[in-house]
């Protein structure tokens, strides 16, 4: 009863079975979500295929880029889910709301795993996102560190409509990226965002025409492997603690980093 409630046996579905595609060409590995036909929903399944990915991640990789396949980015979860069947061999909310609040949170944390990978130092991930990405799927995209988008793209978080709350990681980036006002002006009206909008208020980095995404992504992935692997990480990982330092914190955080940086490059041995 708790796999079937917990959604335990998506562990053992396979990437394809997942709704997923992945292929992994030198430094660039490419993860495709593949149910066009229902729009890229997501499942437990989905969630976990992710979390497999990001764990074996080969060394070399240093972009991962996330899009969708057929019209839409993703549709967000799967909607069966809120049926009382399910999805099968995953549960229901019905059937996962019969579960303790630790074992809830436990499920979602697991689910999270999916998402928070993508923002190692070591990589850096790249939405390429075009059509509607809704709910989980936007915040697939919020999960990645640049969104490239289609001038068609349609981002909602369309949770708080359904009663739910965002919980897929996306809630941080949301408020970084655009602050805390205009994060609730589209969280709790669970509105379209269109691309202008979307580059305007720094949801995206870059919007082109649909049948130019594939490109510009790729175009971003040459400009950010040009720079030093091991600086960049570096260069990540400060830039992603800044928020949480006050300038001297910062700044002595910078003196760490480029004395391990240049002790790398000119040390005599
Ligand atoms: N789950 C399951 N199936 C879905 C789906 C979803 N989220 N979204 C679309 N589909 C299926 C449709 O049922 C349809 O299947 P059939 O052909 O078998 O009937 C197929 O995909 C195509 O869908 P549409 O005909 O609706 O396609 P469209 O291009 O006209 O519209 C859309 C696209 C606007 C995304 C629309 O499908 C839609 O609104 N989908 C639901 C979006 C939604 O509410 N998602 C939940 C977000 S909340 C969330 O994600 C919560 C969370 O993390 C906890």
């Amino acid at each position: 009863m708790a796999e079937a409630v917990l959604g335990g046996s998506a562990e053992d579905v396979s990437i394809k079975e997942a709704g997923l595609r992945y292929e992994v060409d030198g430094e660039i590995a490419t993860i495709t979500l593949d149910r066009p036909e229902k729009r890229n929903a997501q499942t437990f399944a989905t969630w976990s295929a992710l979390a497999r990915i990001g764990d074996d991640l080969p060394e070399q990789v240093r972009i991962v880029v996330v899009q969708g396949e057929g019209p839409s980015f993703s549709a967000g979860i799967d909607l069966r889910m809120f049926t009382p069947e399910g999805v099968p061999g995953q549960g229901s909310f019905s059937s996962v709301a019969q579960l303790d609040n630790v074992s809830f949170e436990q499920r979602i944390e697991q689910a999270q795993q999916g998402f928070l990978w993508l923002r190692r130092p070591e990589i850096v991930s790249i939405a390429a996102v075009h059509g509607h990405a809704i709910g989980a799927g936007f915040q697939l995209a919020l999960a990645c560190d640049l969104r490239i988008v289609a001038d068609d793209v349609k981002f909602c978080m369309k949770e708080p409509a359904l009663g739910l709350v965002p919980d897929l990681t996306g809630t941080k980036p949301l408020v970084d990226l655009v602050g805390t006002a205009k994060a609730i002006d589209i969280c709790l009206t669970a509105r379209f965002v269109d691309a202008e909008e979307a580059f305007r208020i720094g949801l995206a980095e870059r919007v082109v025409s649909g049948g130019e995404l594939t490109q510009a992504v790729r175009d971003k992935a040459a400009e950010l492997l040009s720079t030093n692997r091991d600086a960049a990480t570096a260069t990540k990982r400060l830039l992603q603690g800044a928020r949480g330092r006050t300038l001297e914190e910062q700044t002595a955080a910078e003196r760490v980093e480029q004395a391990a940086r240049i002790k790398a490059l000119f040390a005599v041995s």
